[in-house]
């Protein structure tokens, strides 16, 4: 994928790896879901969404997510571990890895998103995350919250997350056009969300943590 490679970075996997592990696994293509985690009637994460999705495509089989388009059960029905089955489990379950499109909201990720995350659980485990977040700001507070909520569901997020600020300006009627530089952070992040989501399917499968 063009622009990926940063080989100043000592920490950034090589994209040989990743793909000389999966080749000689003989595993099946990675498959992604993008996360719009905002549901408000004027929201942006969708237009967002939509564009990471057009990016992960090239790396990935991918599945949008909308959170606005799933309605979980109750919360009077949520239990320790998740609930009754709901209406995105599956896409949850099967993806490799995720990346998460989130606002900041009073300086965290919105309620939405943390019950998308409370009424799952097995799904989300030993997977991995990146995060693409937006707000005056970039949204950084949000992504960051994110880490400790997911490590308690032995997710992995990425070192790289990418933190749009005030994207309501690059937002037209052609969708959301990138600042110069925001396609190659984005790219970065995707590389090491291949990686870790690679190496956790092929750990996983062969050597399943026992709890
Ligand atoms: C309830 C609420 C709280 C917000 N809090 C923050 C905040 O703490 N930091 C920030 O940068 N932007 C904040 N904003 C502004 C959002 O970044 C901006 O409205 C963004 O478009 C929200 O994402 P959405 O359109 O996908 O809902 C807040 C917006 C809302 C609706």
């Amino acid at each position: 994928m063009a622009g990926m490679t940063d080989p100043t970075s000592p920490y950034s996997p090589s994209p040989e790896t990743a793909l000389s592990t999966a080749d000689r696994l003989d595993q099946p293509p990675l498959r992604l879901a993008v996360i719009a985690a905002s549901v408000r009637k004027e929201r942006l994460s969708r237009v967002l969404a939509d564009w990471a999705a057009g990016k992960a495509a090239d790396i990935a089989d991918v599945d949008l997510v909308d959170l606005a388009e799933c309605e979980l059960p109750d919360d009077e029905h949520l239990e320790p571990g998740g609930g009754p089955r709901s209406a995105i489990a599956d896409h949850i379950d099967r993806a490799d890895g995720y990346v998460i499109v989130t606002p900041e909201y009073n300086h965290s990720y919105p309620a939405c998103l943390k019950r998308a995350i409370d009424w799952h659980y097995g799904e989300w485990m030993f997977k991995a995350a990146t995060v693409l977040s937006y707000g005056v700001q970039g949204g950084l507070l949000a992504a960051e919250h994110l880490r400790g909520v997911f490590a308690e569901l032995h997710v992995v997020t990425t070192r790289r997350v990418v933190g749009l600020r005030a994207p309501w300006n690059d937002i037209g009627d052609d969708g959301f056009t990138p600042p110069p530089g925001t396609g190659e952070a984005l790219d970065e992040a995707l590389r090491e969300l291949t990686w870790w989501a690679t190496t956790l399917h092929v750990a996983r499968r062969d050597r399943p943590f026992q709890r």
